[in-house]
Formats: C-alpha cells, sequence, structure tokens
C-alpha cells in the first residue's frame, strides 16, 4: 500500500514472522513491541485485557503499516487462556512470540493476600509456559521463530517487597536460557530481556518513591524493544541500557549474593515502603 512504511522487513520477517504474538500488548513497553514489529513488516497477535486499547493501537499501526492485526481480548492469568490463544491462532505461521504481560504485588509480603501472590505465578509463569509449548513447538516444526521472555534485574537475586515477583522473573531467565541452549541449532532464538525500571504506566501507577541514587533512572519503552529486538538471535540474555549492565556487574560479580540480596532490598525499602510497614515482625 503506497504511503506506508516497512522499514526493516528483509531481514526480520523471514526468521520471525509472518505473524507476531505480543502477550500484554495494550499500553507501555507492549505496545511499544507491536509497534517496532509493525515497523519490520509483522503481521501481529495482540492479546490483553482492554480491548478498547488494543483497537486504538491496531487502528494506529494499521493506518501507518501495511500489516494485519488481529485482537484477542484474553485475561492471561485464566486457566482457559493460553487454549484459547492456541485455538484462534492456529490458521496464523507465527514466528515470534513475545511474552510481556506481568502481575507485581509490590509492598511488604504480608500487605498481599496469598491471591495476589499466585496472580504473580497465574500471569508470569503458568501462560508463559503454556505460549512456549503451543508456538515452541509450532516454530520447531516450521525451523524458524524466536521467543522473547520480558523479565526484570529484580529477579538476579532475592528482592525485598516483590519477592514473589522476582521469584517468578527468575523462573523466565532460566526457562530462556536453557531453551536458548536447547533450540538454537533448531532455528529457534529464545531470549530473556532483563530489564531494569521502564517509563510503562504500570510502573508509574506503582508509585515508586524517588530516592535520590541509581534507582531513580528509567528507561523509555522504546529503547528496551530496540535493544531487545537487537540481541534476539545472538544472545541468550539481553540487560538493556549501560547504567543497568553495569549495576548489574557489580551486583553479580563484584558483590556477594548476600551483599546483593541487602543493598537491592535497602533500594526497595526505600522506593515502596511506608515508615509503619518497615518493621518486618508478624503477629503469630
Ligand atoms: N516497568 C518496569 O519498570 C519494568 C521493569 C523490569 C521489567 N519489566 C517487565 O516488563 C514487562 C512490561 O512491564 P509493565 O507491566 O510495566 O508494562 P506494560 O507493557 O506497559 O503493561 C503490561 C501489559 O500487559 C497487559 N497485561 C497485564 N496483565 C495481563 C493479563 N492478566 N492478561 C492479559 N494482559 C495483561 C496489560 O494490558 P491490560 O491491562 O489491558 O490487560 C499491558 O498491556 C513485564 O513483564 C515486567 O515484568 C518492567
Amino acid at each position: 500500500m503506497p504511503g506506508k512504511a516497512n522499514s526493516h522487513s528483509k531481514e526480520f520477517r523471514p526468521s520471525y514472522g509472518p505473524w507476531a504474538l505480543v502477550a500484554g500488548a495494550s499500553e507501555g513497553l507492549g505496545a511499544a513491541y507491536a509497534e517496532a514489529l509493525a515497523r519490520r513488516g509483522l503481521d501481529l497477535v495482540l492479546v490483553a485485557r482492554r480491548l478498547e486499547l488494543l483497537q486504538q493501537l491496531a487502528a494506529r499501526l494499521t493506518a501507518q503499516y501495511d500489516i494485519s492485526v488481529r485482537l484477542l481480548p484474553i485475561d492471561l492469568s485464566q486457566p482457559e487462556a493460553v487454549n484459547q490463544i492456541a485455538r484462534e491462532t492456529q490458521s496464523v505461521e507465527l514466528g515470534l512470540l513475545v511474552y510481556n504481560a506481568a502481575f507485581s504485588a509490590v509492598g511488604p509480603f504480608f500487605e498481599h493476600p496469598l491471591d495476589d501472590h499466585l496472580k504473580e505465578v497465574d500471569t508470569n509463569v503458568r501462560p508463559v509456559l503454556g505460549l512456549v509449548d503451543t508456538f515452541g513447538r509450532r516454530m520447531l516444526a516450521a525451523g524458524h521463530g524466536g521467543i522473547i521472555l520480558m523479565t526484570s534485574l529484580s529477579a538476579f537475586q532475592g528482592s525485598a517487597y516483590l519477592s514473589t515477583y522476582s521469584a517468578t522473573k527468575a523462573f523466565n531467565i532460566v526457562l530462556a536460557e536453557g531453551l536458548w541452549e536447547e533450540w538454537r541449532r533448531s532455528g529457534v532464538d529464545v531470549l530473556a530481556c532483563i530489564a531494569g525500571a521502564i517509563r510503562t504506566p504500570n510502573y508509574l501507577a506503582s508509585s515508586p518513591k524517588r530516592t535520590g541514587n541509581i534507582s531513580d533512572a528509567t528507561q523509555e519503552p522504546e529503547a528496551v524493544v530496540a535493544e531487545a529486538l537487537a540481541a534476539l538471535g545472538h544472545r541468550p540474555t539481553v540487560i538493556p541500557g549501560q547504567l543497568n549492565r553495569l549495576t548489574s556487574f557489580v551486583m553479580r560479580r563484584l558483590l556477594s549474593r548476600r551483599a546483593a540480596v541487602r543493598i537491592m532490598g535497602e533500594v526497595l525499602r526505600g522506593m515502596y515502603v511506608h515508615e509503619e510497614s518497615k518493621s518486618p515482625e508478624v503477629e503469630a
């Protein structure tokens, strides 16, 4: 279609197309993935709960790029979600899966009911496995494809006030690394994108207090997506942002794990814990 842009389609679409699915696509980082993939000429399946946001995004992308978009308004934390997505995408040749959706219960562990912690598992772990199983199988059969799992620097060690979230994100790093090694000779590239703070609506809604140190630094979603897509097919993990790479080098290579856990806890306490709930004691 004249006037529409597909700037990088040559190298990207044969390896990771013709369709990509972004799980958690309605805003922020997920929408930035959708836009970057549309620019590379991929047709898109966009999944999130808020249909209206998905429709607005789809309208914008189809006006700008010569691509097709399908919308799946689905709650990924529900047990039927993966089967539903598998059914709805049966006729689609899907070469890229981006798992971006997440749920995080921020704050002291017992300020959240167990259901919140389980919802972190149901959003950040179970559907990842389900979609990797569904689409990984199809990609291996096709002999090409890519999977990007969005995860977090908080997953490199236990992270106080994000304990369950960071544990679910550690699962994603280790899963991606294992599958990268297992599948890389089959033409299927797996990547864990291990991000620091990103200026997404979700992050801003968590109202982190400014601490006056490097934990205040954030990245724009578009910058994170650009680094992730550039790393896909070249390595199993990427840490977007120079400052994040430096911090993670210090935390993982120069400090003991115990020290890293303590420092992370101090930083997160400063960002997310109100004075009155700083005591870890819990009534028996
Ligand atoms: N933001 C940060 O600072 C940061 C830092 C490190 C890592 N990360 C990782 O980056 C990813 C994105 O971060 P983000 O949440 O801040 O930004 P986001 O991409 O702006 O928002 C999350 C997206 O996932 C969708 N989503 C959430 N729960 C869902 C569910 N149950 N079913 C279907 N869709 C769902 C949301 O849409 P609906 O609400 O419409 O469903 C939204 O489109 C996450 O994996 C996160 O762990 C973020």
